[in-house]
């Protein structure tokens, strides 16, 4: 049976970490697993696949719209399979890091009550993905808000196998 890894982007930082984990999760198991665009998933939605990971992108605290749309919709079949979600975001430092994955996690149990686990990793900001607003805060707070890629592809990786073991306890 097959699994999903359903994302939601503004910047592709989220899809590429998702293929990231999909690749590394083809190391712990020979079933299929793609990797969809929450708006691309199929008519008939999650019914068939047996495993389901659904990331996105933080903006303002929370998940992107169409991926909390996503969950809400496919709550029922979420509820009869194994769900993992991870968060791509940048906090500004380890206690809001803290506090966003924790936060995000407890809005996506209120979807997926039996969630397996919910991670944060940080991704990629350029001064382009950013209203004037935002752009203003990076350059008057250099110390705090950096551009770049933050990618930590080893915590990426660890998760992953960590989800591919919960897979083969299923
Ligand atoms: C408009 C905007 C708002 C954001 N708000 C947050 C936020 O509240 N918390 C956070 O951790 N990261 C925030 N970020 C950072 C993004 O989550 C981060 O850049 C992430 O890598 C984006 O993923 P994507 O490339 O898949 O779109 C924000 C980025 C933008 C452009």
């Amino acid at each position: 049976m097959s699994i999903l890894i359903a994302v939601a982007t503004a910047h592709n930082s989220t899809r590429d970490i998702a293929q990231r984990i999909a690749a590394r999760l083809a190391t712990h198991t020979s079933d299929p697993i793609d990797v969809l665009d929450v708006a691309n998933v199929p008519a008939d939605g999650v019914s068939r696949y047996a495993t389901v990971i659904v990331g996105s992108a933080v903006h303002m605290q929370s998940w992107l719209s169409p991926a909390r749309k996503f969950l809400h919709s496919e709550r029922a079949a979420l509820a009869t399979r194994p769900v993992w979600a991870f968060s791509v975001g940048m906090p500004d430092t380890e206690v809001h890091a803290v506090k966003e994955e924790e936060m995000i996690g407890k809005n996506v149990r209120k979807e997926v009550p039996e969630l397996r686990g919910h991670v944060l990793f940080k991704g990629r900001i350029e001064r382009e993905h950013l209203p004037w607003p935002g752009r203003l805060i990076f350059k008057w707070f250099p110390n705090i808000w950096k551009f770049g890629d933050f990618v930590e592809w080893d915590k990426v990786d660890a998760w992953a196998d960590e989800v591919g073991g919960g897979l083969k306890k299923d």
